[in-house]
């Protein structure tokens, strides 16, 4: 049986904030993370990440690149169609949560939308976004 501490860690140290909110940690724990490395200031993740093992594409794939300071929330709003959004809250940079339809900074309640729109201060700045395109079996962030 997992410890507690152990299951903290796996979900990720963005979900430490919300821990004693039981649902809240099931929601942030099952988000779908993805490595990936940097190549020519763009990184590339398979349409796959969004759809393998599960009956619905998934909302969000969180995506990391070892030399980014901040994780990168990439949400599916179409087969063809992704937002790639910076995971830095713009209100004083703490890492935001992310949500199937939003994402939550854990310091001081910000909300933004799955574009990145703040929709609950205290932020006043969207999220920082990538431009994205894609091809049959990828999608391409550009730093
Ligand atoms: Fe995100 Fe303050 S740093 S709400």
């Amino acid at each position: 049986k997992m410890d507690r501490k152990t299951f903290l860690k796996l979900a990720g140290g963005s979900c430490l904030a919300i821990a004693g909110v039981p649902m809240l940690l099931t929601g942030c724990s099952s988000v779908h993370r993805v490595n990936t490395i940097a190549r020519d200031n763009r990184l590339t993740v398979s349409k796959q990440e969004f759809i393998a093992g599960v009956e619905k594409p998934r909302e969000v794939v969180l995506v990391r690149e070892l030399s980014l300071a901040f994780p990168i929330a990439l949400y599916r709003l179409s087969a063809d169609d992704y937002m790639a959004l910076w995971m830095e809250c713009t209100h004083q940079g703490c890492e935001v949560n992310a949500q199937p339809h939003y994402l939550v900074c854990p310091c001081h309640g910000s909300e933004f939308d799955a574009n990145g729109n703040v929709v609950q201060g205290p932020a006043e700045m969207n999220l920082k976004t990538f431009k994205v395109n894609t091809d049959h079996e990828n999608i391409f962030i550009y730093l």
